[in-house]
């Protein structure tokens, strides 16, 4: 199937394009009122990303309503832990919590990397489904969370604000940690390499929490895994690159690293600015952001200013992929979301004038 945009893939390689491509972090969710009835119909948030019609209904929801140049596999990045049985529950309003945390070198030694086309078939199944029902509409964004970022919800059992559990394991069984983020890195990579071969035709790591860590504790427990994946994902298919993006939240001191691992490009949050972060990777690696998602809680017209000023902060030329700089907020108005895609539509092409 011939892909009748390849805007974003073509940004992600730094060729030519004649607009800004663009897809949101958390695209189909519960700002969209499309998507809380389907919700609402499918029972759990897990019995949805379960369900493959709906999984790749609510997909298609934010495409139906944006010119968006990607769509993103509905799903989750819990899947994995949820894989490895520690049995993930959403309780309303608190997000994500597991049965069984890891709190103990017995727990770990206990865990294995799940058989992603076995184990996972369900994510599978909706990845090819979505691509089928995409017919080349624009590409699909597979992706999963980083060995770190996983790690933390596996050793707090829950979303955390000061990570001390996970934290203290790291600083007090540095070898306890590594073992399980050694299992994660290998289950990330037989996770996202099953995608591909489903049809996905990019894939992001979500190292959503690499950021609360020191730099030499960065390096050694969420990046050296980040990297470890890059190096064993399927990078060609079909005759086309499938290109990695890596996306560290709160991640700007270390874009060189990043930029190192061998990703095609890197995901930044708006504490960075692009300008710099241009003219400190933008010859290796593509880069998407970063629009404060709460920007969307302006008027039209300073969300216009805020796009405006983002593509000038690139500047000219290819390499740029907008995004907002995390998932869009459930509070967001719809409609804001059109002046964002109507701004970016009417400003960008002057950005990629020959
Ligand atoms: O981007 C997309 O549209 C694809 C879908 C997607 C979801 N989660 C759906 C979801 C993606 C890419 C994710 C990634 C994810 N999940 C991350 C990394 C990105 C980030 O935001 O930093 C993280 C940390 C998670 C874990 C997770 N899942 C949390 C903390 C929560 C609860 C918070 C919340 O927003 O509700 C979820 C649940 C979740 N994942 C929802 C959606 C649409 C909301 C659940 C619902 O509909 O009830």
């Amino acid at each position: 199937m011939e892909l009748k945009n390849d805007r974003f893939l073509r940004a992600l390689a730094r060729q030519p394009v004649d607009r800004t491509p663009v897809w949101m972090m958390r695209q189909a969710g519960r700002y969209l009122p499309e998507y809380k009835e389907v919700r609402a119909q499918a029972g759990s948030f897990m019995d949805l990303c379960r369900d493959t019609a709906r999984a790749c209904e609510v997909t298609l929801q934010p495409l139906e309503r944006y010119p968006l140049d990607a769509a993103i596999l509905f799903s989750d990045i819990l899947t994995i832990p949820d894989a490895m049985g520690l049995g993930l529950y959403f309780e309303t309003g608190e997000g994500p919590k597991f049965r069984k945390p890891v709190r103990s070198a017995e727990d770990v030694a206990a865990l294995t990397a799940p058989d992603a086309e076995r184990d996972l078939d369900y994510v599978m199944r909706a990845v090819s489904t979505i691509r089928r029902e995409l017919n080349g509409r624009v590409p699909l964004i597979g992706f999963s969370g980083s060995p770190w970022t996983l790690a933390t919800y596996m050793v707090e059992g829950a979303s955390s604000k000061d990570f001390r559990h996970v934290k203290g394991m790291l600083y007090s069984s540095p070898d306890v940690m590594h073992q399980l983020l050694d299992t994660l890195a290998t289950a990330v990579t037989d996770y996202l390499n099953a995608q591909i071969r489903a049809g996905a035709q990019a894939v992001q790591i979500f190292d959503t929490w690499g950021g609360t860590l020191s730099t030499p504790a960065y390096r050694e427990f969420s990046l050296r895994y980040m990297e470890q994946i890059v190096a064993g994902l399927i990078r060609e298919q079909d005759g086309r690159r499938v290109p990695v993006i890596l996306f560290t939240k709160n991640g700007g001191q270390w874009l060189e690293d990043l930029a190192d691992t061998g990703a095609d490009a890197l995901g930044l949050d708006w504490t960075t600015e692009l300008s710099s972060a241009r003219s400190r990777v933008g010859r290796k690696v593509a880069l998407q952001g970063n629009m404060d998602p709460n920007v969307l809680f302006a008027n039209p017209s300073a969300i216009r200013a805020e796009v405006g000023r983002i593509l000038d902060s690139y500047g000219h030329g290819p390499g740029h992929i907008f995004n907002l700089g995390h998932g869009i907020s459930q509070f967001t108005d719809p409609d804001n979301v059109t002046a964002f895609m109507e701004a970016l539509h009417e400003l960008s092409p002057a950005y990629h004038a020959q």
